[in-house]
């Protein structure tokens, strides 16, 4: 793990609200890989006090860590108008990555909203054309072009809330779509990424059945360490120690690992 200034190469805006920063660190670089995270401290001085947590959406020539943001509330506002040239200091990369799909399965990626951060990465890591990518924004306005964060000539499909682009209604209607397509012989395994409701959907077609599927899951974070107990969440099974820090043990999971129930 890794600690450092770094220097801001480019922070702009490629959707509605939603801004791409580029973090010159060829250390964290080195290290990263799909599925993890960096805590970034927002702001040039120590306000606001608490980093922030954001995936790692990609790297670039050996020295860029990319980060997908949107601009939600006070940390991401200040975010939004660091400049080029100027530097924040970034902690990462953190937490535990996705299991990279084998070979003989189909991965569908699922991304809701800015869940399709760490779905850009892990899609940039795997064949092109041997996986299908599913995203879903609340409308088109919202929608992030791949090609402007780095991952061109992908089999995507879209869907909005509002019906302004691609399919009208949930991203988890496409996986469905998309689950009751396969055969016996080829084996779906499901990447997933977005808000609660949305993972909540995915893990009822896939936990305890037949589709393997990990899901990237947000908490609130304080530390990204495992110190605070701030991103505790509870597991599936009914053992000695019943919770998992998502920043630690996560963020990623398998669906069968969670307590869906109480999350
Ligand atoms: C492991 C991880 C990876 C993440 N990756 C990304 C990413 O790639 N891109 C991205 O845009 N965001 C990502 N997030 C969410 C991001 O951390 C929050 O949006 C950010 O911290 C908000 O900071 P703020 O100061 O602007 O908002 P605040 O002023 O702190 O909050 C504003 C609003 O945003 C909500 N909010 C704050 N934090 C979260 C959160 N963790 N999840 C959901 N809602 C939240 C609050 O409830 C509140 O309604 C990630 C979160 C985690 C835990
Ligand atoms: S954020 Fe502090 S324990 Fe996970």
């Amino acid at each position: 793990m890794i600690e450092q200034d770094s220097e801001i190469v480019f922070n702009k805006r490629v959707a509605a609200d939603t801004f791409f920063l580029g973090l010159r660190s060829p250390r964290i670089v080195a290290e990263a890989k799909p599925g993890q995270f960096v805590m970034l401290r927002v702001g040039r001085g120590m306000d606001p006090l608490l980093r922030r947590p954001f995936s790692i959406c990609g790297v670039r020539d050996d020295d860029l860590v990319l980060i997908l943001y949107r601009v939600v509330g006070r940390g991401t506002t200040i975010m939004c108008d660091v400049r080029g040239g100027e530097s924040l200091s970034v902690l990462g990369p953190l937490g535990s990555g996705f299991e990279m799909p084998h070979k003989g399965e189909k991965p569908i990626l699922v991304a809701g909203g800015m869940g399709i951060a760490p779905l850009i990465f892990l899609a940039s890591t795997i064949e092109p054309g041997s996986f299908r990518f599913l995203a879903g924004f609340g409308s088109g306005e919202e929608i992030v072009a791949t090609d402007e964060v780095g991952l061109s000539g992908i089999d995507l499909s879209i869907s909005t809330d509002d019906g302004s682009a691609g399919h009208r209604g949930l991203v988890t209607e496409l996986l469905e779509n998309r689950l009751a397509g396969f055969n016996g012989n080829i084996n779906p395994v499901v990447f997933a990424c977005g808000p609660l409701e949305m993972l909540k959907g995915v893990a009822a077609m896939t936990a305890n059945k037949d589709v393997q599927c990990q899901v990237s899951l947000e908490a609130s974070m304080a530390c990204g360490l495992g110190a605070c107990q701030g991103c505790a969440i509870r597991r599936s099974s009914e053992q000695a120690i019943a919770y998992y820090h998502v920043c630690q043990d996560g963020p990623v999971f398998d669906v069968n690992a969670l307590d869906w129930e109480r999350l």
